[in-house]
């Protein structure tokens, strides 16, 4: 059975939509810089193994990261999900799980990397928004992408309504990049492309529902 650990800082809906992925089944673990991340009184009541490397306890983003690292071996993963994981990670520990390390980004990448992704949309003024799963890379909201879906932004939204609507897709794409890459078929090339079945992916990894 393949092991993933997921980081957390927060919430943790993905986390939620991730532990109901399966199959094929996996072990588990929770990480969160934050003591009282929501998401981990939901994993402990799930009983999923969880622990805290609280990013306050460390004066460096370096010892951190080591601190981090050392947690996450301890359950030798397969795949580290990051899962609204506010911390930017450094490039020593993105290199240490190259190939390994998903995340989820709240807009259709490469546009609008960083924070108040929603708001960024909206000011914008672009009619189709969403959510992106890439491999993650030293370049921040940057790396290879796995597969997006696309939401339509309608007149009246605002940063919240349109939040949810890329939520609701969210928790449709990370746990489909999750079933693929525990099942096998997802992998990352030397070269940092992205493959299916051994293929560039195409159909598969663009999920556009339909305006409501
Ligand atoms: C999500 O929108 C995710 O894309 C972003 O942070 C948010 C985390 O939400 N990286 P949750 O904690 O999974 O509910």
């Amino acid at each position: 059975m393949k092991s993933i650990v997921i980081l957390i800082s927060g919430r943790g809906s993905n986390l939620r939509a991730l532990l109901d992925a399966g199959p094929p089944e996996f072990s588990c673990a929770v990480i969160s810089n934050r003591p009282d991340a929501e998401g981990l009184a939901y994993a402990r009541e799930r009983n999923v193994a969880t622990a805290v490397v609280d990013h306050c306890d460390y004066s460096s983003r370096t010892d951190f990261d080591a601190a981090l690292a050392e947690a996450i071996d301890r359950y030798q993963p397969d795949l580290v999900v990051l899962a609204g994981f506010m911390r930017i990670l450094g490039d020593a520990f993105v290199r240490r799980y190259q190939g390994r390390l998903l995340n989820i980004h709240p807009s259709l990448l490469p546009a609008f990397p960083g924070l108040r992704t929603h708001a960024q949309a909206l000011a914008a003024g672009v009619k189709i928004h969403g959510c992106t799963v890439h491999f993650v890379t030293p370049a921040l909201d940057c790396g290879p992408i796995v597969i997006q879906a696309a939401v339509p932004v309608l007149g009246d939204d605002t940063a919240e309504i349109l939040a949810a609507r890329v939520l609701e897709q969210e928790h449709r794409i990370y746990p489909q990049a999750l079933r693929w890459f525990l099942a096998g078929r997802l992998t990352l090339t030397a070269d940092g492309r992205v493959l299916l079945d051994g293929e560039t992916p195409s159909d598969a990894s663009l999920v556009a529902p339909l305006a409501q």
